[in-house]
């Protein structure tokens, strides 16, 4: 007996996820037990880049997260609601949790992580921050001996593209926004990707995991790249420096205090070209994280779009498939031998 999907969305994130969970093959063999059970949509009339029997849509987005049949609710809806309720309900009818939701996570993520430990089911965001770069699970476990000192990111991809553009060709913002909206980087309202709100989403969700504990989203100073010129990029550039809209998490420690201030805050920065920040340039993200003892760890690669964004949903997903079946069967392993990862067991 497989696994039972149910999907909240089949936008560009939606789809890249259907995309791969319909073609299993040399993927990870745990794919082809995930099934994809039902997919809310907001219009059945839309035209779809992927194709799904007619009885898998809904518009009624509830029946998803009540289907007694469905053990992984994948939210790829955006946006605050009806994302939070949904998600929230999801958990409280005992399903795990796959979200690329920065703004829900962002603002609700400690009621949501509560009420799935309540419950006791998974909550998994990889897609959140980043796209397709591995960043959360990492910061999450593979660093999670570290005392972090600092995280900082180009956590943008549309204004990363814009101001690349700007510097490379010394043209003017309006025009490389246009660009970017036709090439469907940006959105028709660009607001939250040029005003820096999106990165201030993703990079309150790394504090929160790097330090621990709840971030007032809405207390991040937050500048966004609209009053950026071409002239200024131009100076920086010839005095050494590439101009990159950062999230930026610093933790200050304070000398006569138990506790270290947290500065947490999103705008325009003048980085030296030899900076490792410096050089990441299109739409490519990059975060850059100094721990104690691990030092300087650099994550690289696609922030956006339907592939990168997808590959992280689904990697959740298989995640969460491979704790459920080492739950249901026990690890198995061939010669026997105790095996500690359960993506591993699952081959
Ligand atoms: N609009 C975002 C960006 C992609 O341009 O990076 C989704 O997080």
């Amino acid at each position: 007996m497989g696994f039972k999907v149910g999907l909240l969305g089949l936008g560009t994130v939606g789809a890249g996820t259907v995309q791969i969970l319909q073609n299993p093959a040399q993927r990870h063999p745990l794919l082809k037990e995930l099934e994809i059970h039902r997919v809310g949509v907001r219009s059945l009339d839309k035209p779809r880049p992927v194709e799904l029997p007619a009885s898998c849509l809904t518009t009624d987005l509830e029946s998803i997260v009540t289907d007694p049949e469905i053990a992984i609710v994948v939210e790829v809806l955006g946006g605050l609601e009806p994302a939070r309720t949904l998600i929230l309900s999801a958990i409280a009818h005992g399903k795990h949790i796959v979200t690329a939701n920065k703004a829900v996570i962002s603002r609700f993520g400690e009621e949501i992580f509560q009420a799935a430990a309540a419950a006791g089911v998974y909550v998994l965001l990889e897609a959140a921050v980043g796209g397709g770069i591995p960043v959360i699970e990492p910061l999450k476990q593979s660093l999670c001996s570290n005392r972090i000192q600092s995280v900082m990111g180009i956590i943008n991809g549309t204004t990363n593209y814009i101001l690349t553009r700007m510097q490379q060709e010394g043209a003017e913002f309006d025009a490389v926004l246009d660009d970017a909206q036709q090439l469907g980087y940006a959105e028709a309202d660009p607001t939250a990707d040029v005003d820096g709100l999106d990165a201030a989403d993703k990079i309150a969700i790394l504090a929160s995991l790097a330090y621990g504990g709840k971030i007032d989203r809405d207390a991040i100073h937050c500048e966004g790249i609209r009053q950026i010129t071409a002239t200024e990029i131009s100076y920086a550039d010839k005095l050494g420096y590439s101009i990159k809209l950062l999230g930026i998490a610093d933790r200050l420690e304070t000398p006569d205090s138990a506790e270290d201030t947290l500065q947490i805050r999103v705008h325009p920065t003048l980085l030296p070209k030899a900076h490792p920040l410096a050089s990441v340039n299109d739409v490519f993200n990059a975060i850059l994280i100094e721990g104690d003892p691990v030092g300087q760890v650099m994550f690289f690669g696609r922030g956006a779009g339907a592939g990168p964004t997808a590959s992280a949903v689904v990697s959740d997903i298989l995640n969460i498939a491979a704790l459920l079946k080492v739950g249901r069967d026990g690890m198995k392993q061939s010669d026997g031998k105790p095996l500690l990862d359960p993506l591993l067991a699952c081959e």
